[in-house]
């Protein structure tokens, strides 16, 4: 288990929000170089790196090169057949599966010994069935010596109204770590506890707050709102996920300087939140327009100024 400096849980969570709003305001911090972005893949790479180009290129070129990741989190295409523009996501499931087991593999590769993967994923539809590809997948990393911490239910509130079966209203993230050494640190994700003033009322400990007056572990259920349109974070992308579920992750699995790749970047959320974090934010996207799109937002989180919903907030 490690520790590190960020802002934590030993200062109430109030005074917590309040030093964060603060420290975006006094920010001073640099945009990355423009040989972080590019449709190359350079020997080595930069201290960040954002791929216009295939996740398995770029998979393979860490190989060679010796680039290992503290933290992979990630969400591929879900077989829906959304428009991504130069992609095409329908294909059998059979067919998908043996894809995902090419680039789960070759992520197997860059994870550092101590590192931790997320895989977040919701169903694929075929005939008006769901395939949940949560179950579907947890087999191919299992078989790869993964190990299976957390399977979290994202919880958001708002998205289709289904006629013929309950509305879908949850997604997964897959958590898992390479071995049994790896990094979890509760202090800077710790959410306010239900009850913060509860005490013992018998036993040695009579009177003492019963609770940690920090905070309580965030649980494995996460209620975070989605992107829709009027989203703080919304942008062209069709399929963002929140800033808020990397940030929690991150904070709890990796540390300062740590490096952290997502194979399908999209609008580049997580590679934001990792330089808005001082975390080292490497990607892989096919679509240019995306990466354009997610490179603003990247260099917004290496000045600190990231637009984005804290993880801490309440829902309205
Ligand atoms: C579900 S979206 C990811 C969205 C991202 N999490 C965000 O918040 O913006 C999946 C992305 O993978 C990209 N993609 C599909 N196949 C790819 C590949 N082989 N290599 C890299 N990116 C790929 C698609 O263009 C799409 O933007």
């Amino acid at each position: 288990m490690a520790h590190n400096h960020e802002i934590s849980g030993a200062i109430p969570l109030p005074a917590t929000i309040f030093l964060k709003i603060v420290m975006s305001v006094i920010n001073t911090r640099e945009p990355l170089e423009t040989n972080c972005f590019g449709t190359n893949l350079p020997s080595p790479f930069p201290d960040n790196y954002l791929y216009n180009g295939k996740c398995e290129d770029m998979l393979n070129h860490c190989i060679e090169t010796n680039l290992k990741f503290d933290l992979i989190f990630t969400s591929p295409p879900y077989n829906l057949g959304k428009q991504y523009g130069n992609y095409n996501d329908k294909n059998s499931l059979d067919q998908y599966l043996i894809w995902q087991t090419e680039v789960i593999s070759l992520c197997e590769k860059v994870i550092k010994s101590t590192g931790s993967i997320c895989w977040q994923v919701g169903n694929s539809m075929r005939d008006g069935h769901i395939e949940p590809l949560d179950i579907y997948l947890v087999p191919i990393f299992n078989k790869l010596g993964f190990i299976l911490r957390n399977r979290i239910i994202w919880h958001y509130g708002h998205g289709l109204h289904c006629k013929h079966r309950f509305s879908g209203r949850y997604e997964t993230i897959l958590w898992f770590t390479k071995s049994e050494t790896y990094k979890f640190n509760i202090d800077p994700v710790r959410i306010p506890s239900k009850y913060p003033g509860k005490r013992h009322f018998k036993g040695p400990k009579k009177g003492e707050l019963s609770g940690n007056p920090n905070g309580k572990n965030p649980e494995d259920v996460w209620f975070i709102p989605n992107i829709k349109h009027n989203h703080v974070e919304k942008t062209k992308h069709p399929c963002q996920f929140p800033v808020a579920l990397v940030q929690r992750m991150l904070l709890a699995t990796t540390n300062i300087g740590d490096a952290i790749f997502d194979p399908f970047a999209g609008a580049c959320t997580t590679m934001a939140a990792a330089t808005q974090f001082q975390r080292r934010a490497y990607g892989s996207e096919i679509n240019s327009d995306y990466c354009e799109i997610g490179k603003n937002r990247i260099q917004q989180g290496a000045m600190g100024k990231l637009s984005y919903r804290d993880h801490l907030l309440p829902i309205a």
